[in-house]
C-alpha cells in the first residue's frame, strides 16, 4: 500500500460523517482561481480599488479580539451602540458564529428561504446542524405561511435582504409579522451584505424593538474591501455577548481593523456612497442594453450590485463570455432558476465588453 494510501484511511477513519458527505463551497476563486486576467464578475465584488494608509508601530502585538475604535466607527455608521455590533472574518463567519452558538449538532434546524445565499446551508452542514426551507414564491417574495409552519422547530431564521442572487427585498410587513411569531422561539437573521445598495431598507432601526433581530453586514460589497474579510453583526448586546463566548481570540488581524476603521471614516463612507451611486447609474445603463435582447429575460429585482438573467443556451453562452475572459456565475442549480446567470455589476469597460460579448454570441447563433 503507498503512503498515500494509508493517509487516505487514516482520514476516511477518523473524518466526521457530516464532513465526509461535504464538497467545498465552490467560490468564485475556486472555480477560476488560475485566471488573473479576467473581468471578475462572478462574485458580486466592487470594481473599485481604494488605498488606505497602515501604521506598522503594533504588528509584533496580539490585535484586539474586537477592536474598540472599529466597533465605534460601525456602531456610528449604523446607528446603533458598540454593544450591540461584532467585527467577524467577514459576514461569513457572522453565520458560523450564529450557528455554533445558537444551535446543537444533530439535533436543531436552522430555516432558509431558497433560491437564497449558499452558506447558510454549507456553514449548518459543516457543523451538523439540519436546514429546513421555506421556498420564496415564484415571484421571489417570502412565504409567510410557509415560513411560520416551522415555528418551534427551528433556532435560527435566515433571510437574505437584498436577496443574493435575486436581487430582491423582502417585504417589511412579512419580516414585522415574521419577527413577532418568532418573538420566543428562534432568531431572525436579516442578512444585509448589500444593503447600502438599498439603504432605506436597512432594519437597524428595529434592532431596539425586537430583540430576536440580528443583522449581517459586510465591507465586501460597496465598500470594496472583499480582500480584507470583515463583517458585521448587529444583534441585541445579549447576542452579542453569546457570539463573544465562540469566537477565535484574536479574529481580526491589526492590518485589517485599521483598514476597516478609514473605511467608516468620514471620507471613506462618503467615497463608499459615491461608488454606490456609480455602480446604480452602470447597472441602469447594463439593463437596459440587456432588455434589448430578446434571448434572454431580466428577472428578480436590482436592489443589489448585479443582475439575474435568464438565457437562452446558457451553458454555450457561459462558456463564450468565459473565453472572453468574462466570469459571471452559473446560478441553474438553485430552486426556480434554470437557465439563470448572475451578473455582477463592474466598471463602465467591463459592463460594455460583458454587453457586446453577450450580443455578438447571439448574433453568431443566428447565422449559424
Ligand atoms: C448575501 C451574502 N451574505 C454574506 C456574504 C459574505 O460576505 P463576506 O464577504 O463578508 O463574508 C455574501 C457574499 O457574497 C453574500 O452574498
Amino acid at each position: 500500500m503507498t503512503d498515500n494510501n494509508i493517509n487516505r484511511q487514516l482520514v476516511d477513519k477518523l473524518l466526521c460523517d457530516n464532513v465526509k458527505a461535504l464538497t467545498p463551497y465552490q467560490s468564485a476563486r475556486r472555480l477560476f482561481s488560475s485566471n488573473n486576467q479576467a473581468d471578475w464578475l462572478n462574485a458580486n465584488e466592487s470594481p473599485y480599488t481604494n488605498s488606505y494608509q497602515l501604521d506598522d508601530a503594533q504588528l509584533n502585538r496580539y490585535p484586539d479580539c474586537q477592536p474598540t475604535s472599529l466597533l465605534e466607527a460601525y456602531a456610528n455608521y449604523a446607528d446603533v451602540t458598540a454593544e450591540q455590533v461584532l467585527v467577524s472574518r467577514g459576514a461569513d463567519e457572522g453565520i458560523e458564529l450564529l450557528i455554533r452558538a445558537f444551535c446543537q449538532p444533530g439535533k436543531d434546524k436552522i430555516l432558509i428561504c431558497p433560491p437564497t445565499y449558499g452558506m447558510y446551508q454549507i456553514s449548518a452542514n459543516t457543523f451538523n446542524v439540519a436546514v429546513e426551507q421555506a421556498p420564496l414564491t415564484q415571484e421571489f417574495a417570502l412565504d409567510l405561511p410557509a415560513i411560520l409552519a416551522f415555528k418551534e422547530q427551528v433556532k435560527l431564521v435566515f433571510i437574505c435582504s437584498p436577496n443574493n442572487p435575486t436581487g430582491t427585498l423582502a417585504e417589511k410587513q412579512k419580516l414585522l409579522q415574521l419577527l413577532e411569531a418568532y418573538a420566543n422561539s428562534a432568531l431572525v437573521v436579516v442578512d444585509e451584505a448589500y444593503i447600502e445598495f438599498a439603504w432605506s431598507q436597512n432594519w437597524s432601526q428595529e434592532l431596539a424593538q425586537y430583540p430576536n433581530l440580528v443583522i449581517l453586514r459586510t465591507l465586501s460589497k460597496a465598500f470594496a474591501l472583499a480582500g480584507i474579510r470583515c463583517g458585521f453583526t448587529l444583534a441585541n448586546p445579549l447576542v452579542i455577548q453569546a457570539l463573544l463566548k465562540v469566537i477565535a481570540p484574536y479574529p481580526i488581524p491589526e492590518p485589517v481593523a485599521q483598514i476597516a476603521t478609514q473605511a467608516l471614516s468620514q471620507k471613506g463612507l462618503a467615497l463608499c456612497k459615491q461608488q454606490v451611486g456609480q455602480l446604480q447609474a452602470q447597472q441602469h445603463t447594463l439593463l437596459r442594453e440587456l432588455n434589448g435582447v430578446p434571448q434572454l429575460q431580466v428577472i428578480g429585482g436590482q436592489q443589489a450590485n448585479f443582475i439575474l438573467i435568464r438565457c437562452q443556451q446558457k451553458q454555450a453562452l457561459m462558456a463564450f463570455l468565459c473565453q472572453q475572459g468574462i466570469l459571471v456565475r452559473d446560478q441553474s442549480k438553485q430552486m426556480y432558476l434554470q437557465d439563470c446567470l448572475r451578473l455582477s455589476i463592474g466598471d463602465r469597460q467591463q459592463n460594455q465588453k460583458l454587453a457586446s460579448a453577450i450580443k455578438h454570441f447571439y448574433q453568431q447563433q443566428e447565422k449559424k
